[in-house]
């Protein structure tokens, strides 16, 4: 009775908390809206979303003057979703949204009736409890709205930093900002609010962040030094810097700092090359990477590309980075390059593929033949990966976005989308002949592991010890179902979703991926998290990393052949 008064009360105040809006909406034309705001007591607007509507194109207007300008769905017929408009930042100000509608014509009456003008809102609190069920527990996901790639991800203080693709109004790609995180654990992630918006260069694409020890940039001892994308007419890198360890960001005055006449020009990966005591930074240009130099992190020399005939070359380049990794069990150092591409994955879209070679701080030279491609994992979902800057003990940790841009706007979710891979520690491993890139669990993950299961349940770490070949599959009341299977004598693992739940989203989702094993498979450790499955060899030496929806989680397990498992709550 108590929880039921209290259940009423709450609903009560989420009720009173937000106001329908009494503005002055004045109907221009069958595309056009002035919509005065009329309260300023409250902190956010609420716009109603439709994720099928024509976009709108909003601008704000605070005493004349444009401050914003964003692209939303606003709902034509019904309100899927709301987005917070943020008014803190304007108070004082008499402000007026300026809003264009696209898409077909329609007749001037048309767009009095558009659901958004009766469903607009105000609030002082914007409710970001998660909703849905797919949303993963143990990684990092959006607090709501869509994000891509991780950018900008740097460790200082004990505290790790993730940035990411977001859009801030909608779940669907759009109006391009960095989103932040921080974590203290890299499991455990809090919403920092957006951290680099778009202005009149471009929406803020991909790119990288420092910690500028030296302060060779000159914005301060320790400065967060970060490059992104602006992404305008044209992609040029622009810088922005960070005197309070990354929460806020001023954007450099001169930008942009590198410009070129490659229409796909972008993502720039920045780091400290101690070997030649300078920056060094990467970026994808078209089919090649460009090599750059710099002492003080604004006057850049380019110096090399990278890549004509090298690897695959189905789609187009992005996310680069480049580090000197050790190769495990020998004396020797060698340069990885990681090259995101999209589309060309060994299971169509978007995947991650890497070089290893040497690298002498101008050029990088790759030790295979040209026409040999290592991916660095073998499912569908993981993409975008890119390493921490400044990680402590000489760590490479890495995190990938989990998702494919084949059906990344169709994934069965809608306060949210996407989220990022378990962090993962990168070195390098020889196998007859070839050095391939190891991709470790991170340690972290073993302090998240809770009391051990008897059965499977949405969020768990499941370990399965082989000795030989073997089957197992996940299944679920149902009827859904996952399997896995080891062939010792192919040297193959392959897990297959093609009954994994819901799969209609996209005729590119229900696939098998399969990956080389280089060597024995002694134990997999397996991370399901509602929406996710990571199939990670303890020693690194494979990694598959898949999404999966199934309508219930799966909770039994059959298995064939000599394995033996242990299920860890997450
Ligand atoms: C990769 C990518 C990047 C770009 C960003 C835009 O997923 O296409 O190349 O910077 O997404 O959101």
């Amino acid at each position: 009775m108590k929880s039921l008064r209290l259940l009423l009360f709450m609903f009560c105040m989420t009720v009173l908390s937000t106001v329908h809006a009494e503005d002055k909406i004045m109907f221009l034309s069958s595309n056009h809206v002035l919509y005065r705001l009329d309260t300023k007591n409250y902190r956010y607007l609420f716009l109603p979303v439709e994720d099928r509507a024509e976009m709108s194109n909003v601008k704000v207007l605070a005493n004349n003057n444009q401050v914003k300008a964003i692209n939303v769905r606003l709902a034509s017929e019904y309100t899927d979703y709301y987005v917070p408009l943020d008014l803190s930042e304007f108070a004082g100000h008499e402000l007026l949204l300026d809003i264009h509608i696209n898409g077909n014509l329609r007749n001037e009456g048309a767009i009095k009736e558009w659901a958004c003008w009766k469903q607009i809102k105000y609030s002082n609190t914007f409710d970001i409890a998660n909703r849905e069920k797919f949303r993963p527990e143990y990684h990092h996901t959006p607090a709501y709205g869509w994000m891509n790639d991780p950018n900008g991800m740097f460790y200082k203080d004990g505290t790790w930093h993730l940035y990411f693709q977001h859009n801030p109004y909608g779940s669907l790609w759009e109006n391009m900002t960095w989103g932040h995180s921080s974590s203290k654990d890299l499991v455990h992630w809090k919403y920092e609010g957006d951290a680099i918006e778009p202005d009149a260069l471009g929406t803020i694409f991909s790119g990288s962040a420092v910690v500028d020890k030296k302060n060779t940039a000159g914005f301060g001892k320790d400065a967060i030094v970060a490059m992104y994308t602006s992404a305008g007419e044209s992609q040029t890198q622009s810088l922005a810097f960070s005197t309070d360890n990354g929460k806020t960001f001023i954007k450099y005055a001169a930008n942009p700092v590198i410009t070129s006449n490659v229409p796909d020009f972008r993502d720039p990966h920045m780091f400290w090359n101690d070997d030649i005591n300078k920056w060094n930074l990467i970026l994808a240009a078209g089919q090649e990477m460009n090599i750059y130099t710099s002492d003080n992190l604004k006057d850049w020399k380019f110096e090399s590309s990278f890549g004509h005939g090298y690897g695959n070359h189905s789609g187009v380049w992005e996310c680069p980075d480049l580090m000197k990794l050790k190769v495990r069990d020998t004396n020797k150092e060698k340069w990885m390059l990681i090259c995101n591409i999209n589309p060309g994955g060994p299971f169509g879209g978007s995947a991650t593929q890497y070089f290893v070679g040497n690298f002498d701080g101008h050029k990088f030279t790759c030790e295979s033949a040209p026409d040999v491609t290592k991916w660095m994992d073998y499912g569908k979902d993981h993409y975008a990966a890119v390493t921490f800057d400044n990680a402590p003990d000489g760590r490479h940790v890495a995190l990938a976005w989990m998702n494919n841009w084949q059906y990344a706007a169709q994934t069965p979710t809608m306060q949210y989308r996407s989220g990022n891979s378990v962090p993962r520690d990168l070195d390098l491993f020889e196998y007859e002949g070839q050095t391939y890139c190891g991709v470790i669990p991170s340690k972290e993950l073993f302090d998240q592991r809770g009391k051990k299961l008897s059965k499977l349940s949405n969020a768990c770490e499941l370990v399965l010890n082989l000795k030989g070949s073997s089957s197992v599959t996940l299944s679920n009341d149902n009827g859904e179902k996952v399997v896995f299977n080891y062939d010792e004598g192919k040297r193959t693992f392959s897990m297959d979703r093609t009954k994994s739940g819901k799969v209609d989203f996209s005729e590119a989702f229900p696939v098998t991926t399969t990956a080389p094993v280089y060597g024995k498979l002694k134990q997999l450790r397996i991370f399901i998290d509602n929406s996710s499955i990571e199939v990670l060899d303890a020693e690194g030496k494979m990694a598959m990393t898949n999404l999966v929806f199934p309508t219930t989680p799966y909770n039994k397990i059959v298995k064939k052949g000599k394995v033996k498992y242990i299920i860890y709550k997450m």
